[in-house]
């Protein structure tokens, strides 16, 4: 396989330099045998459509998209899939010609994640979702198509998620599914599944989640990855929550996504989230 003749993607972002999506997609690429690179491209702040339109110029095939232009992603975008729509944000653009086509696979990495690779059924069961920025916004259709018993979005600026989650109602979702609040409206609540889609754990903050709300038998996920016990799964952990996971998987899962919607081909993702995996002590 040439170089030359590969197929090109990358990530944009700013900054960029982090990034794991590079590792990931070269390890698809090379277990599936298809031949592509992929690059970072730290994109210059206000300039993001000429940044991908020359990109687009040299041949690009597909981007993936981060912090902070995923809003313009989906203004970039001619076609957007019902997921980069309902998100109002797209973390992935394929290329055809003039179309720019634009999906959010987030939600979905999250609930296969869950579901698949944790065994964690969502279907009946009562989930909390911590946060009502562009994370939540991302994961409630996902969520809401494994029909949970309920799913119940709490935010510490409680306007912004009870205007979210009326967003969604409006949009279709069962109002008796999918309700919204604040923190204090948990005390007498438990979920069998409870996910940190909030920045707080970014600052070693602890978003404040009663811990009665948490069920032992349950699932505790907080979406940020490779910071280990987040004092969010600290919380969980010493309320003896059962289950906790971080979002690695749902980091490699999107990417997977990402790479089948362009290649055809879906990875597998087993060996990629045991190699990224920071040990939750
Ligand atoms: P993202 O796009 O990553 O979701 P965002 O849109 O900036 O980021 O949203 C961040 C979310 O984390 C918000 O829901 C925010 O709560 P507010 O809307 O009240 O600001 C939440 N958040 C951040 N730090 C938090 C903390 N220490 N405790 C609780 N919630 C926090």
């Amino acid at each position: 396989m040439s170089a030359a003749s590969a197929d090109r993607y990358a990530v944009i972002g700013n900054p960029i330099s982090h990034s794991k999506s590079p590792a990931i997609h070269m390890a698809f690429a090379e277990a599936t045998g298809q031949n592509l690179t992929y690059t970072t491209i730290e994109g210059p702040l206000g300039q993001f459509a000429a940044t991908v339109d020359r990109f687009r110029a040299e041949g690009g095939k597909g981007l993936n998209v981060t912090v902070p232009f995923k809003l313009d992603a989906c203004a970039y975008a001619t076609d957007l899939s019902e997921s980069a729509r309902a998100a109002g944000a797209s973390n992935a653009l394929k290329f055809e010609g003039d179309r720019c086509h634009a999906e959010n696979f987030d939600g979905t990495g999250l609930v296969r994640d869950i579901t698949h690779n944790l065994g964690q059924a969502l279907a009946g069961r009562r989930v909390l979702l911590l946060g009502a920025g562009g994370a939540t916004r991302g994961a409630i259709l996902p969520i809401l198509r494994e029909t949970p018993a309920l799913l119940f979005v709490a935010n510490r600026t409680v306007d912004k998620a009870t205007a979210l989650v009326r967003d969604f109602h409006a949009g279709g979702a069962n109002t008796k599914v999918l309700a919204g609040g604040g923190y204090d409206d948990l005390s007498q609540e438990t979920f069998d599944v409870v996910i940190n889609a909030t920045s707080a754990s970014l600052s070693a903050q602890l978003p404040p989640v009663p811990a009665s709300a948490l069920s032992p038998n349950g699932l505790a996920y907080d979406m940020v990855y490779g910071k280990g016990l987040t004092p969010f799964l600290r919380l969980a952990k010493d309320s003896g929550v059962r289950h906790l996971a971080d979002g690695v998987g749902m980091l490699v899962e999107q990417a997977a996504e990402a790479f089948a919607w362009w290649r055809g081909v879906r990875p597998d993702t087993t060996e990629v989230i045991r190699r990224m995996t920071v040990p939750l002590v």
